[in-house]
Order: C-alpha cells, then structure tokens, then sequence
C-alpha cells in the first residue's frame, strides 16, 4: 500500500465502511447501541407522535422546526409543486407495464432534471426550491404509475392535501380514511433521514462532485432499490404471504436460517438495539390490523420477530413491520420501496444542501489486492 493509503486506511480495511465516519453532519444522528435516532436534534418519538411529515421536511431542511408562517409558506410552496409536467407524465404510460415502480420513477425523476431551469443553479436559495418540487412531485409520480400500469388515468393532486393524504387520494382516486392518512404521514416521518445509510451516501458522492441536484437523487434512487437497503419491505410482504399462515412461521424461519439465507425486515448495519422506527410501526401495524377486523399479518410479524429474537439474536428494522401496515391499507408490494423514496427524498435533498454548503469531492482509496508486474502477452500469444 503507498503512504497515502496507509495514512488514509490505517493497516485494515473497514469491510462496506462499517464504522467509517465519512462526512459531517447535523441533520441526523443514530446511536446503535442505545437504539437512538434523532433530526436535527430532535427525538424521533416526538417527531413521530407531535410532528407532521411537512414539519420534517423543514425541520431537515433549516435546522429548526418551523413556526406556523414558514410551515404554510412550505406548504403553499409544495402544492404549487404537485403537479408533474405533462413531458413527464405522459412517457409514464409508455413505460413497460412490468417495468418494477422503482425504475420508473428513477426514470421519470432524471427526466424532470429536463423541466427546471433552476437545475443547475447550486445556490442554496435555489437548491431549496428544487427540493421543495422534488418533494412535491414524487407522490405524485408513483402515484401515476401505479395507475398507469392498470390503464387508469392520473388524478390530478390536490393542493389542499398534505403530502400522505394526497398521495393516497392520488393513487385509489377516492379520499383516504383520516387513520390510514395518519399512518402515512407517521410512515414518511419516520423514513425521512437515517444519517449515511447506502443512498443518501450516494446522494452526497454525486452531490460532491457538484453535479445537479436532480443527478444525485437518480443516483440515491439505484441505491435505495437494492433488496439490501429500501427493497426489504417489499420482501418482508413477499416472505409473509409466502409463509401464509402463523403456524408456519417457526418452521419457515428456522429452515432459512439453517439454510443460511437472510430474512428481510430483521437485522441493521448500525442498530444493535431495538430499531426506534420499528416500536412505532409495530404499534401502527397492530392498529391497523385491528381496525380493519384482520391482524393476521401483524401477528405473523410479530411471530417472525419472536423466532428472529430467539433464534439469532437479531431484531425488526423499519422494515420488518411497514409491509404488514401498507398491506392492510391495500397498496400494492411493489410500490412499499417508492413510498420510502417519498420520504426519504426530504432527507437526500437535506444531505444534498449541506453538501453542496461545504462542499469536498469525496474519493476513498482502494486496497489494491491483486497482482503486479504482469507481463503484456500479445493478443495472438494468448
Ligand atoms: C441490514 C443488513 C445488511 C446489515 O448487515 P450487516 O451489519 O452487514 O451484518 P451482517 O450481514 O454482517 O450480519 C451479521 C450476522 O448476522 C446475520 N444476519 C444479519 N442480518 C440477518 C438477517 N436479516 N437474517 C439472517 N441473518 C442475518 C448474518 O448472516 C451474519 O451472520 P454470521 O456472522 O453468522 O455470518 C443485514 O442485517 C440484512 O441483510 N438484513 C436484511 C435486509 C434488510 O432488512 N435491510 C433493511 C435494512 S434497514
């Protein structure tokens, strides 16, 4: 290894930069150990129980909760956004029908890159402003999506609905119940930040290198598709319905682990404690369940999470109990990890602002590991 890497990397390398610490940050903070996760400073159990999603996105945006003036101001500026332009609505329902929502909306998120002439301004007045269309405007494309596969036509958003409620109403076109509207909005507090996991990681490289904001949240959205990081709850549902029935469980679990295959929704890079987004989901999922007159799914996980617990020692990320709650609100699989991006988008773009405020091209070292001095055999030699 030359001087500069040994200085860099110490003698070890951090496998996936476990441990790592890679930037500076005051906008999110976990405490694996203690099973801590504040924004900003502030709890998430204050967020997720006195908070509003719009709230959040300010909160992570300035530092500071926002008095009722600038929360109406974020709100007027949001839905004045909600709407997609027509150049980006229309290729959605040209996109393959099985193409996975993900995909669709990375594409459709690049494309908007094409509609704002702010793009390209890295100003941090200007940087705001795309965010706040950014985060206006992601509900609203999966929303079209979803109802573009089923050969329905969009709905157009509604500027006096929050975020969650009109999400909701733009995807089954009819207003959600006042509970399930709720549940959406805790839903999208509690995903919003989570310091550098995988995609807002991505989100800042992209960012460091000053490309555009649009740039770096394209590339977050590849980064949070993964079954690894956002993919988990839909494979968490997947795993449920393939389980079938709670007598199944134990059995299910325990063949899997023995087979050495890893459970979705269970397990974290950083928590070694209870996942603090998980308490409040679990509790969602059970009173979702049992409003609507069925906690089979809810039960379920919470069987998976006694085996889990019992079997390895491990526990339910945020995750392992979203799948059972979105289920029970009726949307569909493949849309849990677009539902993450809608709220995670408020944290990329926060990432992306305190990048771009203090900026540093970000470029690790690698531990090269394979041969040297390799003679050059001619092609025909071979
Ligand atoms: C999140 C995750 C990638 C973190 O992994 P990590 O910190 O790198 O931990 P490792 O993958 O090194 O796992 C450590 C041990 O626990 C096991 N483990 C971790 N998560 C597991 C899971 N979900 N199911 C079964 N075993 C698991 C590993 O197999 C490993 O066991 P070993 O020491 O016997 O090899 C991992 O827990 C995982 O893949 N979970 C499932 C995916 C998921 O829910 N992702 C969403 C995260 S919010």
């Amino acid at each position: 290894m030359d001087k500069a890497k040994e200085s860099a990397a110490g003698s070890a390398v951090a496998t996936g930069l476990r441990g790592v610490v890679a930037a500076s940050s005051s906008i999110g903070d976990v405490n694996g150990e203690k099973g801590e996760l504040i924004y900003q400073g502030l709890n998430i159990h204050d967020l997720a129980t006195k908070s509003t999603f719009e709230e959040v996105v300010f909160l992570l945006w300035n530092g500071r909760l926002p008095n009722r003036a600038e929360l109406d101001d974020l709100k007027k500026n949001l839905a004045s956004s909600y709407e997609i332009p027509e150049w980006v609505r229309g290729p959605i329902e040209y996109f393959p029908k099985k193409a996975e929502p993900m995909d669709t909306l990375r594409t459709a998120v690049s494309a908007l890159a094409f509609f704002d002439e702010e793009a390209r301004d890295l100003s941090r007045e200007a940087s705001i402003r795309v965010a706040t269309r950014l985060t206006a405007r992601f509900p609203t494309i999966v929303a079209a999506i979803d109802r573009a596969r089923n050969g329905k036509a969009p709905i157009k958003p509604n500027p006096n609905l929050n975020i969650a409620t009109n999400f909701l109403y733009m995807l089954k076109g009819e207003l959600p119940n006042e509970f399930d509207a709720h549940v959406m909005d805790v839903a999208l507090i509690l995903q919003a930040d989570h310091e550098l996991n995988a995609s807002t990681f991505t989100a800042r490289v992209v960012a460091g290198t000053l490309a555009d904001m649009y740039s770096a949240v394209t590339a977050a959205l590849g980064a949070l598709s993964g079954p690894l990081h956002g993919g988990a709850n839909t494979a968490v549902m997947k795993m449920l319905l393939e389980i079938g029935s709670i007598d199944r469980v134990e059995s299910y679990i325990k063949d899997a682990l023995a087979k050495k295959k890893k459970i979705m929704g269970w397990g974290h890079a950083v928590y070694r404690t209870d996942d603090p987004r998980a308490t409040h989901l679990r509790q969602l999922s059970k009173e979702m369940g049992e409003r609507k007159g069925d906690t089979k799914w809810y039960d379920m996980t919470a069987k998976v999470e006694e085996v889990m617990k019992r079997e390895k020692g491990l526990l339910p990320n945020v995750d392992a109990y979203s799948a059972s709650t979105y289920y029970m609100m009726g949307i569909p699989l493949d849309l849990y990890t677009p539902i993450f991006a809608i709220s995670r988008i408020s944290g990329w773009t926060a990432h992306i602002l305190e990048q771009y405020a203090n900026n540093k091209l970000i470029r690790p070292r690698a531990e090269y590991v394979g041969p040297r001095n390799v003679p050059y055999v001619p092609i025909d030699e071979r």
